[in-house]
């Protein structure tokens, strides 16, 4: 029997494309092994956000040729964002990443998953490997993930899109994902509907700008939602979502939403449906409205200010999240001190603060300049992240003497760590298997990045 390991690095997204790699994997026959040295199919889902995050890929191709050396039948895979052509070691087309890559056997584009029996029979014509019906794989969404992100069944990540029509000018995703493209509902309800019967509580449905959900040129084309009349498909699909409920469903979180298409009636199903949660981590990039158009990033400060007015007056106690990047291109010192004063005004709780990356082929890339030194860029950092960690135990002194519910994640020895219904980390100790369970804690004191308590 072949032994697979599948090693990710990204986003979400590249996570929940692993479960259904390892599906795929599954159904040819093979078996799936943790350890580098036993496995004779190793696939790398990569990520290609920042610089750091390709050379890490790097890093591990060259352990790659050594183990080579040790199995010659090893086939080394490389997908997700790195990749831009489906091909192996011997297509005629091949993706540049095997003139970097010499262990490399196959590249494969994620969303043409099906093809990787294909490729692999080019590679080793006498493996044996089951037969599945991979030519009437319309798309790799059709591929049932194993669902293995999480430790528990409790939880599950739920891909509703693919892709992004942004074009934001620092962003590789358009690029190595391609148009924005959204699931039918129906796939969508079945594999959400299977997973609460399986005793699934909190399910995260995810997509590059999520809340555009059938919006897209492609969906638009294609007309898919046109029943739904001025009904936002996101907003009905929360819906639709609401009512598995009743079967077990508690809670409903979704990532990363895009701030043009926080419509007045998604904030109104955010505050009204009962699995969805008082949190909302919606990526602003930056707090300069010179910046935000150098990005392309189509709104500005004050139409993210005015998003933020209107959650909070329908979610008084909403917790918001952020993504900035600093030390963009032509970043002056005023700009970047807007973003700061942005940041403390609009009282972010928690935040994910990268230094900017160029990316070859984006359009910053091409036309701007990536100007602001090295040096610059991780002084913006760090003088931001001391706002971030200031306003995150800020945050969470409110919750002192509460009583929250948390959904209990890991749980080492006697200590367990949990999300409460805000996304605040909760550490507390339990005698008792809690693993999957939500479970009420009364917080007895705050720290800069979690809460602490005990199980009431
Ligand atoms: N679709 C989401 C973001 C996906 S990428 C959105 O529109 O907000 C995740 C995060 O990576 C981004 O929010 C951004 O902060 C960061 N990022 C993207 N490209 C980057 C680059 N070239 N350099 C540094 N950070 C980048
Ligand atoms: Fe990238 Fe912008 Fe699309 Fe987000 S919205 S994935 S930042 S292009
Ligand atoms: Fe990275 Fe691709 Fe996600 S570039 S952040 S893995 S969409």
């Amino acid at each position: 029997m072949l032994k697979y390991l599948v090693e990710t690095y990204g986003c979400q997204m590249n996570y929940s494309d692993t479960e259904r790699m390892e599906a795929y994997l599954d159904a040819l026959g093979f078996i799936p092994t943790k350890d580098f040295e036993d496995a004779d199919f190793i696939m790398f889902n990569t990520c290609s956000i920042r610089q750091k995050a390709e050379d890490r890929v790097y890093g591990q191709m060259k352990k790659m040729g050594q183990l080579k050396k040790q199995n010659p039948n090893l086939i080394v895979v490389v997908t997700g964002c790195m990749v831009r052509k489906s091909s192996s070691r011997y297509s005629v087309d091949r993706d540049k990443l095997f003139v970097s890559m010499p262990s490399l056997d196959i590249a494969l584009n994620t969303d043409e998953l099906p093809q990787l029996a294909k490729l692999t029979r080019e590679i080793n014509p006498n493996l044996k490997i089951h037969e599945i019906e991979e030519e009437s794989l319309e798309d790799y969404f059709y591929i049932t993930p194993t669902h293995t992100s999480h430790q528990s069944k409790a939880q599950a990540f739920v891909a509703i899109s693919n892709g992004c029509d942004k074009y934001c000018t620092y962003c590789i995703v358009p690029y190595s994902r391609g148009r924005e493209k959204s699931r039918s509902i129906e796939s969508i309800l079945k594999e959400a509907e299977g997973l609460v019967e399986n005793g699934c509580k909190e399910m995260t449905i995810i997509g590059q700008t999520v809340n555009s959900y059938g919006l897209s040129q492609h969906d638009e084309e294609h007309k898919t939602f046109e029943y739904l009349g001025d009904k936002k498909p996101f907003v009905h699909l929360l819906e639709e979502l609401d009512k598995l409920k009743e079967k077990g469903l508690k809670r409903v979180r979704f990532t990363s939403p895009h701030p043009k298409d926080m419509s007045d009636q998604l904030i109104d199903a955010m505050a009204r449906l009962e699995t969805q949660m008082p949190y909302l981590h919606l990526p602003v990039q930056s707090g300069d409205d010179r910046t935000l158009k150098r990005m392309n990033r189509t709104y500005d400060t004050k139409s993210y200010k005015e998003i933020l007015k209107k959650l909070r007056k329908k979610i008084p106690d909403i917790s918001i999240s952020t993504d900035i990047i600093v030390g963009f291109c032509g970043e002056t010192e005023e700009e970047f001190n807007n973003t700061y004063s942005f940041f403390k005004e609009l009282a972010f709780e928690h935040g994910y603060l990268a230094q900017y990356s160029e990316r070859q082929g984006t359009t910053a890339a091409k036309f701007i300049r990536d100007d602001i030194p090295k040096s610059v860029k991780s002084e913006r950092w760090h003088k931001l992240n001391e706002l971030l960690k200031e306003n995150s135990r800020n945050a969470l002194k409110r919750f002192k003497g509460k009583t929250v519910n948390v959904l209990v994640e890991s749980q080492e020895a006697k200590v367990c760590h949990g999300r409460s219904e805000h996304f605040k980390t909760v550490q507390f100790n339990s005698g008792r298997k809690l693993i999957g369970e939500i479970v009420p804690v009364k917080i007895t004191d705050s720290k800069q990045w979690l809460l602490e308590g005990e199980l009431v």
